[in-house]
C-alpha cells in the first residue's frame, strides 16, 4: 500500500533548500506503484511534480498538488558484445553513483559527466552535459509511463528530440510522461573525450589516460569552481549559454575582444553566460540571501534563508543587466515551479 504524506516541507528535497510545503508527497519505488497512484481517484486530478533529487528546480510557492519522489532503483545489463554493453537503469538511481559504477566496470561514455548532481531519471530531461559530452551520446532508449493512458512508453534516442539542455520531456511531453528507466549504450573500449578546456593537462599530470583518471580530473575541476549543494544550496548552472547570430557575435567580439564564444555553425555562436554575467560586474552580487557564486557566476546560490522568489528576483536582475550591457537575453536552465 502506497503511503501518501501530507503537508510536507520540500526543503530536504530540492538542492536550493527552498522551504515550501507540498500538499501531498509519495515515494515511488516501482512502475506498478507509479501506475497505482496515477490511477487513484483521490490524486489523479491533482497537479503533479516529479522529483529526483530536486537539483534542477526552483520552487517559488507552496505546491498544491502531489509530489512524486522517484526512487526506482537497479542497474541491469540487458545485452552485451565485445564492443558494447547495454544497461537498463532505474530512474531513482543516483547519477554520480551510476557514473562511478560504470567507471569501475570499465564502461566508457559518461565519465566526463562525473559529479553532476541528480538522478538517472532526470538526466535525459535536460540532456545533462559537461566537458564535451552530453548524455544523449550514450542513451539508447527512455522508458516510462504516460500519465493519461497509464501505458508504458519506450522512446528511441531520436524520439527524445535531444538538444542543448533540452528534450521532448522538457517540451511537448512536459508533465505527460514520467520516466521510470533509462537504457544506456556504453563502450567497453576506451574512447576518451579530452578536448574541453584543461582536461588534457590534468590527465597528463596524472600520467595515464584511464577512466578512473578522467573521472578524478573532472571531479577536481568541478570541486574547484562549483559549490557543493550540501554546503551552499544551488542548482548548478542557472542559465543556459545563449545562442546568437554570428553577425552579432562578431560585433560583440570587436567591442569586447575577451568575450568567450563557442562557434556552432555558419549561422550561430554560443556565448559563455558566465563571461557575460562576470563582465556585467555581477560576480558575488548578493540580493537578500540569494548570491551569485564567486567562482562560477552562472550558478546562483542560497546563502541563508532565500525564498524561491528571492532567487528569481536575483535572476531578474542578472537578466536585466546582461540585456542592458550586451543586448543578449539569457534563458533559465533551471525549471521554475
Ligand atoms: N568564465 C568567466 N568568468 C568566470 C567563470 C567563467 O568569464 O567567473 C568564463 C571562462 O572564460 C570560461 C567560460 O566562462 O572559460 C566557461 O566556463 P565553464 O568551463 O565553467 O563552462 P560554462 O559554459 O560556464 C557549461 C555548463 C556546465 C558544465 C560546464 C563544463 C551550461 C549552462 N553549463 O558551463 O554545466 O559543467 O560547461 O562543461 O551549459 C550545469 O548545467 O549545471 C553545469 C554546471
Amino acid at each position: 500500500m502506497l503511503q501518501v504524506e501530507r503537508a510536507i516541507s520540500l526543503k530536504p528535497y530540492n538542492t536550493f533548500a527552498i522551504d515550501i510545503v507540498a500538499d501531498y508527497f509519495v515515494r515511488i519505488k516501482s512502475e506498478n506503484e507509479l501506475i497505482e497512484i496515477l490511477n487513484n481517484p483521490q490524486y489523479k486530478a491533482l497537479p503533479r511534480l516529479i522529483l529526483g533529487t530536486g537539483s534542477n528546480v526552483l520552487l517559488t510557492a507552496a505546491f498544491h498538488g502531489l509530489v512524486l519522489k522517484m526512487e526506482i532503483s537497479g542497474i541491469e545489463v540487458i545485452a552485451e558484445n565485445e564492443q558494447h554493453v547495454i544497461v537498463r537503469v532505474g530512474a531513482g538511481q543516483d547519477w554520480d553513483n551510476f557514473v562511478e559504477y560504470c567507471v569501475k566496470q570499465n564502461w566508457c561514455g559518461i565519465e566526463n559527466l562525473s559529479l553532476i548532481p541528480g538522478t538517472v531519471g532526470a538526466c535525459p530531461v535536460q540532456n545533462i552535459g559537461a566537458y564535451g559530452v552530453e548524455v544523449k551520446d550514450c542513451i539508447e532508449k527512455v522508458e516510462g509511463i504516460d500519465c493519461t493512458t497509464l501505458k508504458i512508453f519506450s522512446l528511441s534516442n531520436e524520439d527524445c528530440q535531444f538538444g542543448y539542455r533540452s528534450s521532448i520531456f522538457k517540451k511537448s511531453m512536459a508533465g505527460q510522461y514520467v520516466i521510470t528507466h533509462v537504457i544506456f549504450k556504453l563502450n567497453k573500449q576506451l574512447t576518451p573525450i579530452l578536448s574541453y578546456g584543461n582536461i588534457k593537462d590534468g590527465i597528463e599530470k596524472t600520467g595515464v589516460v584511464s577512466l578512473e583518471n578522467i573521472r578524478k580530473v573532472i571531479i577536481d575541476i568541478r570541486n574547484s569552481k562549483l559549490p557543493d549543494p550540501k554546503d551552499v544550496p544551488n542548482a548548478g548552472s542557472f542559465f543556459k549559454n545563449p545562442v546568437i547570430a554570428n553577425i552579432k557575435a562578431e560585433k560583440l567580439k570587436k567591442k569586447w575582444p575577451n568575450i568567450v564564444l563557442y562557434p556552432i555553425d555558419c549561422e550561430t555562436t554560443k556565448v559563455s553566460a558566465a563571461w557575460l554575467i562576470d563582465n556585467a560586474g555581477l560576480k558575488g552580487f548578493t540580493y537578500k540571501d540569494a548570491k551569485i557564486h564567486d567562482r562560477q557566476p552562472l550558478v546562483l546560490t542560497n546563502i541563508g534563508n532565500a525564498s524561491g522568489q528571492d532567487i528569481l528576483d536575483l535572476a531578474t536582475i542578472v537578466l536585466q543587466k546582461v540585456k542592458e550591457k550586451f543586448d543578449i537575453e539569457l534563458e533559465m536552465e533551471v525549471n521554475k515551479v
